[in-house]
């Protein structure tokens, strides 16, 4: 049942695992959807061309969200495509293990500049192209509730996600403006590649209460959820999607 017909949605970082799967649940209930890459042109066309072939709408757009203007840039572009935008998902992301130890600090900036800066200064730029009753839906992480792995950095960027979800909640309320997160859990992505090892399957399974290793379409009906009316009394929420972990 399509539940996004006739809206449009920016999602960011939608190239690849947790993103191009959002893209296709929200292209699947409907929406008109502006994929976002940085890197990965082919694999952005493959999704824009799978979302057309199926009878949706689709297009691409090139941004470096490391970049101090990678956000204004991008939110640019998106003004100069539609009239009006409905949901945002600020997805895109980047993780440098590392202990306390071997952090570097431009590992820390570059995480902290993917990770939140570049959510904070999208919507930011994006707020006169928002309609009124659009829903914004970030991805925070395991990481910002639990300790797991040597990832206190990036644990830290999505800690700061969570705090942003209520701020921007509570600042964009008036306008019917949703803001929520995802948290996901361990999620077989390339960013995870190590869930894909026996080592990593055995350390997710052991954490989770469901025990097999989550796929980015495990994530994916969630941000669809967030992002439709089915949530309209849910904002300044994160909601773990996570098969259970760390309960
Ligand atoms: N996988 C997990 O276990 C897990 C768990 C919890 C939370 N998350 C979060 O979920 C989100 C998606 O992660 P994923 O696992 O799907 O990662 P992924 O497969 O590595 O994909 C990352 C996406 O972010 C984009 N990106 C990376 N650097 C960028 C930059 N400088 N500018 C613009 N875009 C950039 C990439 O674009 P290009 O390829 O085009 O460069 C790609 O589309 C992230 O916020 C991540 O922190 C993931």
């Amino acid at each position: 049942m399509a539940k996004l017909s006739g809206k449009t949605a920016l999602v960011t970082g939608a190239s690849r695992g947790i993103g191009r799967a959002a893209a296709f649940a929200l292209a699947e209930a409907g929406a008109k959807v502006f994929v976002h890459y940085s890197q990965a042109a082919d694999e952005a066309e493959a999704v824009v061309a799978e979302i057309r072939g199926k009878g949706g709408e689709a297009e691409k757009f090139k941004a470096d969200l490391s970049e101090a203007t990678g956000p204004h840039q991008l939110a640019a572009e998106v003004a100069k495509a539609t009239k009006k935008l409905d949901i945002v998902v600020a997805n895109a992301g980047i993780s440098t293990a590392a202990t306390i130890e071997e952090t570097k600090v431009e590992d820390f900036d570059r995480q902290f500049a993917v990770n939140v800066r570049a959510p904070f200064f999208l919507v930011q730029q994006l707020l006169p192209v928002l309609g009124d009753g659009s829903s914004i839906v970030l991805v925070s992480s395991l990481a910002a509730r639990t300790a797991v792995g040597t990832l206190s950095a990036y644990a830290a960027t999505k800690g700061a996600i969570d705090t942003l979800v209520k701020h921007f909640a509570f600042a964009l309320g008036g306008r019917g403006i949703r803001v929520n997160a995802v948290a996901p859990g361990i999620v077989a992505t390339d960013m995870s590649n190590f869930a894909k090892t026996d080592a990593g399957k055995e350390f997710a399974l052991g954490i989770q209460a469901i025990k097999r290793v989550a796929q980015p379409t495990d994530i994916s009906g969630a941000i669809a959820f967030l992002a439709s009316d089915d949530s309209q009394w849910v904002t300044g929420d994160t909601i773990r999607v996570d098969g259970g972990s760390r309960l």
